[in-house]
């Protein structure tokens, strides 16, 4: 069997890991439900969620992947004997399922990126979703994309993930600092920062046990803990960094691209005249970054709501896809190491049975939401509950000694544990519950 792959570069890891995590939770979920759950202070008990439950689950599941260096599966069961491996499993069948639907929603975003160019998405945008999220024509845009997804994994670590998002993630970033640039020159710029950022404490008071839950969650999905991605990109690193280091620029750079998509998004529908609450920018339905934000370009001169149109949904493409590589290459590594599949058609059958997964939701979206709901609110808790369980107490010292190495901090690695083993326990099992108890009482 050939030698296992690495990434070239410590910054190559982190801009895959990025890639990774800056996906459709940020764009589109993450500026919606910040707006509507009380603005400033939903950021901010998000922000306190991907600090104290967020980074140290995201840590845990990067000490897997190095200590183990093999595929998630086999992770689990390298170091955790027995059983174990049946909870390395959980997450890579967590990957494999969100992929079957991420996929149909990116090929709705690159339907949109030449709706835009086109203007046929911002003549009508309430009929234009409804005629390319549904179908034959869901189905066309989810075979591209599934395609592109396959053919950067295909080529491997380096010359596939390493390589792309080395263009990706400073792309997200360029061209969102632009539009955010943009948006500032727009009149109706400070509603839509007050909207985002002036705390709402009596909002989020309120509805605290709602709330609290719901941005632990938000916050797991977006660094993508909880789908063995994690496990999975770690497990190629050759060199021993500090992950600590490591993981907080990974959720830093997540965080602030969320916040400038919110800066972007909220100045652009204010302009629209449309309010968060309305219902066509609705955060509950997908309809809100398909429906609410062609609308609001649709008030601009076409030359420019041409133009607005094609940079977000092109940003939110690649934003996209660099998170459906993670999805499919954790399933994909698991084949190749543990059945000495050789990739290409490893990557190739993978890809095409996510696709075939994924036709119900590309047909009907009623579809695509239950498989999120399980895949976000079963799946992803179940496997970050055995994350951390597996790492507090079977890793124990042996976690403390990975991610000591090339940390300066003797006691970071103790805190770290002990953390894991008290309140990120007690937040995971919390989410886990109130999940369980909407999803089936
Ligand atoms: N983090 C991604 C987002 O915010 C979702 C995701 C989860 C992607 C897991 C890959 C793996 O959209
Ligand atoms: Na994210």
């Amino acid at each position: 069997m050939a030698e296992r792959e690495t990434w070239t570069t410590r910054i190559g890891f982190i801009l895959a890991a990025v890639g990774s995590a800056v996906g459709l939770g940020n764009i589109w979920r993450f500026p919606f439900s910040a707006a509507e759950s009380g603005g400033g202070a939903f950021l901010i008990v998000y922000l306190i969620a991907i600090l104290i439950v967020g980074i140290p689950a995201l840590l845990a599941e990067f000490v897997i992947g190095r200590r183990a260096n093999v595929d998630a599966i086999g992770a689990f069961r390298a170091i955790g004997k027995g059983n174990w491996r049946f909870i390395g499993a959980i997450g890579v069948l967590a990957s494999f399922w969100t992929l079957s639907y991420y996929s149909v929603i990116g090929g709705w975003v690159f339907r949109y990126v030449i709706g835009s160019a086109t203007g046929s998405a911002l003549a009508d945008p309430e009929a234009y979703f409804g005629a390319v999220s549904v179908g034959g024509s869901s189905v066309l845009t989810h075979v591209v994309f599934m395609m592109v997804t396959i053919g950067i994994v295909a080529f491997g670590i380096e010359r596939g993930i390493e390589l792309a998002t080395k263009f990706m993630v400073p792309s997200i970033v360029v061209l969102l600092l632009g539009l955010a640039g943009y948006a500032f020159t727009l009149p109706d710029a400070a509603p839509g920062y007050d909207f985002l950022f002036d705390p709402d404490f009596a909002a989020i008071t309120s509805n605290l046990a709602q709330i609290i839950p719901a941005a632990t969650g938000q916050a797991l999905f977006s660094l993508s803990v909880g789908f063995s991605v994690m496990i999975t990109y770690a497990s190629y690193l050759g060199k021993d960094d500090s992950l600590g280091a490591d993981g907080l620029s990974i959720a830093v750079t997540n965080t602030f691209i969320g916040i400038l998509a919110g800066m972007v998004v909220l100045p652009l529908l204010f302009a629209g005249g449309l309010s968060v609450g309305s219902g066509a920018a609705e955060g509950g339905g997908i309809g809100a970054v398909f429906v609410a934000i062609p609308i609001a370009l649709g008030d601009f001169s076409s030359l420019i709501g041409h133009t607005l149109g094609i940079v977000f949904f092109f940003i939110v493409l690649i934003a996209a896809l660099s998170s459906a590589i993670s999805l499919l290459e954790a399933p994909v590594a698991y084949v190749v190491d543990e059945f000495d599949v050789p990739r290409m058609q490893a990557t190739l059958g993978i890809g095409g049975a996510a696709f075939v997964l994924g036709v119900p939701s590309a047909w009907d979206t009623a579809w695509l939401g239950w498989f999120d709901g399980i895949g976000v609110a079963l799946l992803l808790p179940t496997t970050v509950l055995f994350v951390v369980i597996f790492v507090g107490w079977i890793m124990g010292e042996d976690a403390i000694d990975e991610i000591k190495k090339g940390m300066a901090n003797g006691s970071f690695g103790n805190i770290w544990l002990w953390s894991l083993r008290t309140f990120v326990l007690v937040a995971v099992v919390v989410v886990f519950l109130l999940n369980i108890h909407d999803l089936f009482f």
